[in-house]
């Protein structure tokens, strides 16, 4: 069997974590053969209720588990790991926006990225969940120069999986038959849930999502629509943000990221803009990637209609007001000390 790798969850004693941890420790992540030591990081007033998880991963009986490690220090969490999930980060509640969190939440990443640049490996694949997340990935990022910024994401994975859910149920076909179905942008209610690229299998055969549901006024309306809004939707119904889902979007993200897409097949992810598609540069933007050893590439060369630009605009110009407003919270908080 391999050497064990050590994974860090942040936010552990919180409610995405307690679905992940148990996802990641079973091997849904990084595989059946991979040991894995799982570190636990929170906060101090958290710490009673970490011990209460780690007793029950350890009476989980997990074959793959070979340590758990609670902390509080941030140093101890990232230490050696190869991967890092940051959950840790305050919820929104009923009635917020998600950037509506970006003051509180900014400088958790700058301390977070601080550390992970001086003790995690160089090759760290990290994902940031906590909100807003993409512009908490580019604070995290921007606080760790020793590690590649390319090592760092933001989920859009679940509205991914939204999106196709609401796709396959429009279509009645199974969700593993709907593939290729796009991101863009920002995770929050400027997103672009984009179904024109996407493909379908019905009795073997390959099809166009959009020209078997040829209904324009969907596809750019209750569809978008519900996509953009179902953070939101669940809050109003369980009074709490989305969780199982979140964490089951959380381990096909780096799941996807350690092993890779099938051929033909594109995923979302917030990385770091290289300027496609007239996004703008320098803030992690959701784009459709390809993934081959551990290794993510924008897919380029797709064809965007007018509409569709111009979702990305508006998308793209919010991760840029929220990337100054998270450096403006963190140039004051700075010359606070
Ligand atoms: P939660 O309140 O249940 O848990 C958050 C945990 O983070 C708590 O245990 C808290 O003590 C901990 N925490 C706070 N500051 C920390 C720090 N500095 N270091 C380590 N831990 C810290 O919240 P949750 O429901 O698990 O959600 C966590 C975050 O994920 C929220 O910001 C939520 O909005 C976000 N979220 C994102 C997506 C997405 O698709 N990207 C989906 C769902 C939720
Ligand atoms: C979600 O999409 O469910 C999460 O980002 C939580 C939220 O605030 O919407």
């Amino acid at each position: 069997m391999a050497e064990p790798i050590r994974i860090v969850v942040t936010g552990a004693a919180g409610q995405i974590a307690y679905s992940l941890l148990y996802m990641i420790a079973r091997g849904e992540v990084f595989g059946i053969d991979q040991p894995l030591i799982l570190h636990l990081l929170d906060i101090p007033p958290m710490a009673g209720v970490l011990e209460g998880v780690v007793m029950e991963l350890n009476d989980c009986a997990l074959p793959l588990l070979r340590e758990v490690i609670p902390t509080t220090d941030p140093n101890m969490g990232f230490k050696d790991v190869s991967a890092a999930f940051l959950v840790g980060a305050m919820p929104r509640k009923e009635g917020m926006e998600r950037k509506d969190l970006l003051s509180a939440n900014v400088k958790i990443f700058k301390v977070q990225g601080q550390a992970l640049d001086k003790v995690a490996k160089k090759d760290v694949k990290v994902l940031v969940v906590g909100n807003p997340a993409n512009t908490n990935a580019f604070v995290c990022a921007n606080y760790a120069p020793s590690i590649p910024r390319e090592n760092f994401s933001a989920m859009t994975r679940l509205d991914q999986n939204r999106a196709t859910a609401q796709i396959a149920l429009k279509l009645g076909v199974s969700v593993s038959n709907v593939s290729n179905i796009i991101i863009w942008g920002n995770h929050s209610s400027t997103q672009y849930p984009d179904a024109d690229h996407g493909k379908f299998f019905i009795e073997e055969t390959q099809k166009s999502v959009s020209r078997a549901i040829n209904d324009e006024s969907y596809l750019r309306g209750a569809f978008v629509e519900t996509v953009q809004k179902r953070g939101a939707s669940v809050i109003a119904a369980r009074k709490m943000s989305s969780a199982m889902s979140a964490a089951k979007a959380a381990c096909d993200h780096m799941h996807d990221w350690w092993n890779g897409t099938a051929p033909g097949q594109f995923v979302s992810m917030g990385v770091f803009s290289d300027g496609s598609y007239n996004s703008p540069k320098n803030v992690i933007f959701s784009f459709p990637v390809e993934i081959n050893n551990k290794k993510w590439k924008i897919v380029e060369g797709l064809t965007l209609n007018d509409f569709a630009k111009s979702k990305l605009k508006l998308t793209g110009e919010e991760l840029q007001e929220e990337r100054n407003e998270a450096l403006s919270v963190l140039d004051a908080s700075a010359s606070n000390l």
